[in-house]
């Protein structure tokens, strides 16, 4: 479904260039539950903008169901973004103006969906996630936490194609953060929801199908769970 290949992305066309991504070549299958991994600053968040097209490469291509992201105008990009993605993004990027369900709303409204149908599906999701009493909260009037997870909420509420997600659980505590995954678990298990989450977090490592490790801007391993559940490196 998502193809990359030999992807680069270099920051700062001055005298300072970062080369954030060196080469990067993935695939990325329907059905999925891939997880990014490494340290601060290898390239993941912008590997991940990459494959949400909220970013183009400086050079390689990128390949969603066989078309060329690159041909593709910014209407486009934009309905495919609409239309097939979820995305929680590593500091929220809630709108700080409008209430829990308000951001909520955006992506539903932005759909078409009627006045009628946003509210409750709004509601719903953001009661699934203990947010039940904070729907009329601004992001300054939540914690760290419940803004992660009223981000996560906004991700999911038009049942996207495509989620991804990058540090969904760093400010959320291990029960919270267990909830979460069981949750994108369950999504991936029943509906084949295709994920790919970036982490940190040793323990997430179960949950995924595949582990994608990153290092200065190049995948420096890649790991596969077989059919007993263990995860070996790919050839
Ligand atoms: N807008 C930007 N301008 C210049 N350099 C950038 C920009 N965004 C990221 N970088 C640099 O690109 C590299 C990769 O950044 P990226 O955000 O992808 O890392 P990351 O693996 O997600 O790190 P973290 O775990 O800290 O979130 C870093 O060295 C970073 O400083
Ligand atoms: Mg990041």
């Amino acid at each position: 479904m998502i193809i990359g290949r030999d992807l680069t992305r270099i920051y700062g066309m001055g005298a300072v260039k970062v080369r954030a991504l060196n080469g990067v070549s993935v695939k990325i299958q329907k059905g999925d539950f891939v997880g990014i991994m490494g340290p601060s600053g290898s390239g993941k968040s912008t590997l991940l903008h990459m494959f949400g097209l909220l970013d183009r490469p400086t050079s390689g291509t990128i390949l969603i169901d066989g078309v060329d992201a690159g041909t593709l105008d910014e209407r486009a990009r934009t309905q495919f973004r609409l239309r097939r993605l979820g995305y929680v993004f590593q500091d929220y990027a809630l709108v700080p103006e409008l209430t829990a369900k308000e951001n909520v709303y955006l992506p539903s409204m932005a759909r078409g969906m009627t006045a009628q149908e946003c509210t409750l599906a709004c509601s719903e999701i953001l009661t699934l996630f203990g947010l039940g009493n904070r729907i009329h909260h601004l992001p300054g009037e939540m914690s760290g936490g419940e803004q992660q997870r009223v981000a996560i909420a906004r991700a999911l509420v038009n049942r996207p194609t495509l989620l991804l997600a990058d540090e969904p659980c760093a400010n959320l505590d291990s029960q919270n953060s267990k909830i979460i995954l069981d949750l994108f678990q369950r999504l991936n298990r029943d509906l084949h929801q295709t994920i790919v989450m970036v982490s940190h977090e040793e323990w997430h490592k179960k949950y995924f199908d595949r582990i994608i490790s990153m290092k200065d801007g190049v995948i420096e391993e890649e790991v596969n769970r077989s059919e007993g559940g263990e995860l070996t490196p790919s050839p």
